[in-house]
């Protein structure tokens, strides 16, 4: 075809040819600036992350909504100092598997660690890139349809991973994924969460001390509160 260009260059090779991706970054973005209400149920809230790690590749932030890499991070070093890892971790809403490498790269010893989502591209994406790493694994698996078995990991993380309304009744809904992971784990677990009135646009936040107090209610968790008063984001460790 002289004098026209292709779109594609087909390499051998090549696994996956995703137009998406050639779609411009400032556009993308611009398409993911309005974000859903919420979600009717997890696997939709899968789904909205499927299409997230289909426009926005290898480690952009922008897959996993965090402004960049060091807010990431951040969280990942506020929540281990919270909670140090040991034994058996679940990550639950594991995403790419960052915490995983967090973990690595801070020499923070674990026996194993289990990682587990709603969205199949983000655990197909992660279980590749550990491929060959025996004490890691991956899973699709929405833990309020098939429930984890009580005891079954030490230490768990729920990070970024509750900011969406889910359901009908959206407190109902996050308080039984805390329950059903905070039993999974023997030891506890820490998550994050967004406080209200810190920052405009954000679709479900809990009072600090409101969910901190309920998870001692109704878990019996010893709940303690990481929160700087200024940050939108704060962190709640639940030991048994
Ligand atoms: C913002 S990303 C955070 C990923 C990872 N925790 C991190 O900090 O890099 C949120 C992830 O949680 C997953 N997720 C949301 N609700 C979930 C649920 N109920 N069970 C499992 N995964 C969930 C999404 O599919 C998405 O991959």
């Amino acid at each position: 075809m002289r004098g026209k260009r292709p779109i594609f260059v087909m390499h051998r090779g090549c696994r996956e040819m995703n137009p998406f991706r050639l779609i411009p970054r400032r556009l993308k973005r611009r398409m993911f600036r309005y974000t859903p209400a919420g979600f009717p149920d997890p696997a939709s809230c899968g789904a909205f992350y499927d299409a997230r790690s289909t426009l926005f590749s290898g480690d952009d932030m922008m897959a996993l909504e965090y402004s960049g890499t060091d807010a990431q991070r951040h969280l990942f070093e506020r929540a281990t100092s919270l909670l140090p890892p040991g034994g058996r971790i679940l990550d639950l809403g594991c995403g790419l598997g960052h915490l995983l490498i967090y973990l690595d790269e801070k020499g923070l010893s674990y026996e194993s660690y289990h990682g587990i989502d709603v969205s199949p591209r983000m655990v197909t994406e992660a279980s590749r890139r550990f491929e060959g790493k025996t004490c890691a694994s991956f899973e699709v698996r929405d833990i309020l349809t098939e429930p984890l078995a009580p005891g079954s990991f030490d230490t768990g993380y729920i990070l970024s991973v509750l900011g969406y309304p889910i359901g009908d009744d959206p407190v109902a809904t996050m308080m039984e994924i805390i329950e059903r992971t905070f039993s999974a784990c023997r030891e506890g677990i820490v998550l994050s969460h967004l406080a209200p009135g810190r920052k405009e646009g954000l679709k479900f936040t809990t009072v600090p001390e409101e969910l901190g107090a309920r998870c001692e209610e109704e878990l019996g968790a010893k709940a303690q509160i990481d929160d700087d008063g200024v940050a939108f984001t704060y962190l709640l460790a639940l030991r048994h």
